[in-house]
């Protein structure tokens, strides 16, 4: 078993409400903006928890394939999204989607990276799956301290250095690779009131080389 999936089939319920409290939809806008989302095309969001991302990239047209390895975040999603067209879930890791090669447009990761056991693994398999001139954008958060996130919300890694994911983009074939900031920072307490985080959101893109979904250069 992935080893947050305990936490986030616990915590399913409530993740949106959760989730309103860390950061706000302005990443998703931010991120839909720079990956110059198109209607139409076809996009994955991994480790998509209740749909965060996906609603974001249904509202524009998109077709949404939704992975995520917990299955009460999945039935949260399917719940909120019953009857809405062009979404499809599927159980699986950022390590090893269930998506064949070149198989999408764009691919999404909010907040995701932190909880997978092998980050470059990961961003190669995001690489894998994007069609030449796809776009990859991943949110999450910078480094940090907070070691309560790990502890309470099942952080594997405490954030991560913007030139070493850069790196992992661009080992991953990646290209036009840019770091930024998101614009927002993502704020938590801990259980015993007495921390509290605010940490730094970075926004990571890169493209699959080759003609293709684009959109990116327009912005
Ligand atoms: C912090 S939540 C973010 C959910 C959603 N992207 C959002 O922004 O609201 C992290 C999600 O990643 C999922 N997850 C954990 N480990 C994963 C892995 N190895 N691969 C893909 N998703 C994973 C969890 O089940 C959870 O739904």
């Amino acid at each position: 078993m992935n080893p947050s999936q305990g936490y986030f089939d616990r915590v399913a319920a409530r993740w949106d409400r959760m989730r309103e409290s860390f950061f706000s939809e302005a990443v998703r806008e931010r991120a839909l903006a720079v990956a110059g989302v198109r209607p139409g095309r076809v996009a994955a969001d991994i480790g998509a928890g209740t749909g965060f991302m996906a609603e974001g990239l249904l509202l524009r047209g998109l077709r949404v394939i939704a992975i995520d390895p917990s299955a009460a975040m999945r039935d949260q999603l399917a719940r909120k999204f019953a009857g809405t067209e062009g979404l499809e879930l599927r159980e699986g890791t950022a390590e090893a989607l269930p998506l064949p090669d070149a198989s999408v447009d764009y691919a999404f990761a909010n907040m995701c990276l932190h909880h997978v056991e092998h980050p470059p693994r990961a961003i190669r398999e995001m690489a894998r799956i994007l069609r030449p001139g796809g776009v990859l954008v991943v949110t999450d958060l910078d480094e940090h301290r907070f070691e309560f996130l790990r502890t309470e919300h099942h952080d594997r890694w405490l954030g991560f250095r913007r030139e070493e994911v850069a790196r992992w983009f661009r080992e991953a074939g990646l290209v036009d690779v840019r770091v930024e900031c998101a614009g927002e920072d993502c704020c938590a307490r801990a259980c015993s009131g007495d921390a509290y985080a605010r940490v730094s959101i970075f926004l990571a893109s890169g493209r699959k080389p080759g003609p293709g979904a684009g959109g990116r250069d327009a912005i």
